[in-house]
């Protein structure tokens, strides 16, 4: 039987034969004690010079993988642990079972992602296609011809300091936000996971908004907490149903989005953020500010974080390079006080010792030459020119109710057939090449009776693709109402 192949790699002969033989027997192919070819029938065999044959089982020797046997030729070793395991395997036809431990994520990687769909109108997707990925080319060519090598190994496990200096920088002038500490993490996911891992127990409850980021209420799941849903109206949360909350509970966290709320994009005023801000104070509970996308605001200048008025160090700052850029960068930022900062980087390095130091120095470098401050204003004028779209083309049919938002990259719109049941148009639409969300995904505790809004993204589609998307989805509508009910 000819078992033996050579890989067709650049390494040598003999090393490539060598690997052959291990992979036979990591296979189970070869069991310990069976005899392997003689050095000269594996030369005819692979025309292969004798010499080539016999400097592979010398290695093969060293290693233990064979043993020499006096008159008997080359046996695989004895004692290889890796024994038959695979045969055996195979015998039982099982899989190892693990056993796992609190795992309470609730989320699902099975269906495909949106970006597979010919129309995606899922909330908060940046168009990729308008990324200038030659302009950034550049920046990782300079990093890689002019490599810091000291950068490209351990260490630094906030982030390099290039690109803490440039985020530091920016947060400061274009959000109020100073005296802190900046992490760039592997996106703002990762510094949710550290926080929350820091700060929750099993049992903990933790304050959101009745409607948010289910990636977010998976990390505290995940972390042991319980959600509590605090009532939110046209304004975003209020305050008083909070402060009730606090009082007949353990809440130790609370998670807002409070510039473009996830997923219905209003902005938090300025008296209920002093109010939120003050029970905080009061009832000693950090809170989690999640501003994923101050940058894409267009009726005026965004409110300033939370972040930027906070004298008492309550509030976890985070934010994301994954709107601004492509959320496949994983680049995210957390900034906190030096205290929790420690306690973080320290819990990172348990994870991942440090984030990508080449995708950051690049980062940096392009923060630096301004070419971010210039994607930045162009993606600005067209997400503002998409949203103006949209709100026209929903317009042009008597079918949808929604407030125009002060910026964010999605609408969030109410059947006024409020028969439709928003879950099941959504599965419907998947089948006609469209990927919408709906209201009850983003219910951090189920409410039964409500299914009436879609999130639509304006911005990750160019106008003629929104256009085209929503008249498929108006079709269904129109067609499938009682099936839709
Ligand atoms: C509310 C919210 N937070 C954060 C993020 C970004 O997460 P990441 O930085 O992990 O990509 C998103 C992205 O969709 C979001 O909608």
């Amino acid at each position: 039987m000819k078992i033996f192949n050579l890989l067709d790699n650049e390494s040598a002969k003999y090393l490539q034969l060598a690997e052959s033989v291990k992979t036979n027997i990591r296979k189970g192919n070869l069991l310990p004690g069976d005899t392997l070819p003689s050095v000269k029938t594996l030369s005819d065999d692979l025309h292969l010079n004798r010499h080539t044959i016999m400097k592979a089982f010398a290695e093969l020797i060293a290693e233990a993988w064979v043993e020499s046997k006096q008159r008997v030729g080359y046996k695989v070793g004895a004692n290889i642990p890796i024994e038959g395991s695979l045969k055996q395997l195979k015998s039982h036809d099982k899989q190892t079972k693990f056993k796992f431990r609190l795992i309470r994520s609730g989320t699902s990687i099975d269906s495909p992602p949106a970006t597979q769909y010919e129309y995606n109108f899922s909330g908060g997707q940046p168009d990729l296609f308008k990324f200038p990925f030659k302009e950034f080319k550049q920046h990782m060519s300079a990093t890689l011809t002019r490599p810091n090598l000291e950068q490209l190994s351990y260490g630094e496990i906030m982030g390099v300091p290039e690109l803490r200096l440039q985020v530091k920088t920016y947060l400061r002038q274009s959000r109020a936000i100073t005296n802190r500490e900046v992490i760039i993490t592997n996106g703002s996911q990762e510094a949710l996971f550290i926080i929350a891992q820091l700060l929750l127990q099993e049992g903990d409850q933790v304050a959101v908004e009745a409607l948010g980021y289910p990636p977010a209420m998976a990390v505290f799941n995940n972390a042991g907490a319980d959600l509590v849903a605090i009532k939110q109206d046209q304004l975003g949360i209020i305050p008083t149903d909070l402060e009730q909350k606090i009082q007949n509970g353990s809440i130790r966290l609370i998670y807002l989005t409070p510039l473009h709320q996830y997923p219905t994009t209003v902005t938090l005023p300025i008296a209920r953020r002093m109010a939120v801000y003050q029970l905080a104070v009061k009832y000693r509970i950090p809170i989690i500010e999640d501003d994923y996308d101050h940058e894409f605001h267009y009726r005026c200048q965004p409110l300033a974080p939370m972040a930027s008025n906070d004298p008492q160090q309550l509030v976890i700052y985070l934010s994301t390079f994954s709107k601004i850029m492509f959320p496949g960068a994983r680049v995210g930022i957390l900034a906190v006080n030096k205290t929790l900062a420690k306690a973080v980087a320290e819990y990172r390095m348990i994870i991942s010792h440090k984030g990508n130091a080449l995708m950051q120095l690049a980062l940096a470098k392009w923060m630096k030459e301004k070419g971010f401050e210039r994607h930045l204003k162009r993606m600005t004028r067209t997400y503002m020119a998409r949203r103006e779209h949209a709100i026209k083309c929903l317009e042009q049919y008597n079918l949808f109710e929604f407030t125009c938002p002060d910026g964010g990259m999605a609408l969030w719109v109410k059947l006024k057939n409020t028969s439709i049941n928003t879950s099941k148009l959504a599965a419907m639409a998947r089948h006609k090449g469209i990927y919408i969300q709906h209201e009850k995904q983003y219910q951090t505790v189920p409410q039964c009776n409500r299914n009436h809004y879609l999130r639509m993204s304006f911005a990750s589609m160019p106008e003629s693709k929104f256009s085209d998307g929503l008249s498929i989805l108006v079709n269904l509508i129109n067609t499938k109402a009682e099936v839709l009910a």
